[in-house]
């Protein structure tokens, strides 16, 4: 029988299903590593305040905050995100303190997160965010200073 002989062939090129078992429980054992490495050296997102969970507009600041700013500003806003040390050029600063080197009027906030702080690794937001995302992550910066969110963020 010629006919047989292919297929004999075809029978050793496949995978041992032995050696294929093992192959699948070491990348489970990978991917299960891999994940519990991954939550224990990320750091927890603490919950919200009260008073921003129950403001929608700052909800969207923070959701914002949380995915783009901070890498440089750290969590709370002190400027200790894990780039910060990293990072070339004038500090990244600390957005909770009282002192706003590039203004505290919301304009001046706004600004300074849309188009950025030239010579700084600050770069503007404008590009990526759209204005209602600027105005939000605007107010949340206000709260994480501890301060009044003002009126003329809203509904931008
Ligand atoms: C790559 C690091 C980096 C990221 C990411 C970053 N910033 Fe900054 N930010 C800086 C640095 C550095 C400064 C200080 C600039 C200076 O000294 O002029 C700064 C300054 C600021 C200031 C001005 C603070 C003041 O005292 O006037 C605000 C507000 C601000 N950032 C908001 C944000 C927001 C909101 C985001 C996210 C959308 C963000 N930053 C993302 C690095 C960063």
């Amino acid at each position: 029988m010629t006919d047989d002989e292919p297929q004999g062939e075809r029978e050793q090129v496949g995978f041992d299903p032995v050696v294929m078992r093992w192959v699948v429980l070491a990348m489970l054992g990978l991917a299960i590593g891999g994940f519990v490495a991954f939550r224990l050296l990320s750091t927890p997102v603490p919950p919200p305040s009260p008073e921003i969970a129950r403001d929608p507009f700052l909800m969207q600041g923070r959701a914002v905050f949380l995915a783009r700013c901070v890498p440089c500003h750290g969590l709370s806003g002190k400027g200790d995100g894990p780039l910060a040390s990293q990072i070339l050029g004038p500090p990244v600063g600390n957005l909770t303190d009282a002192e706003w080197k590039h203004g505290d009027q919301p304009e001046q906030v706004l600004k300074i997160i849309r188009d950025g702080a030239s010579d700084t690794r600050m770069q503007g937001w404008g590009t990526v965010l759209d204005p209602p995302e600027l105005a939000a992550v605007a107010a949340f910066v206000y709260s994480l200073a501890g301060r009044p969110v003002p009126g003329a963020l809203r509904g931008k």
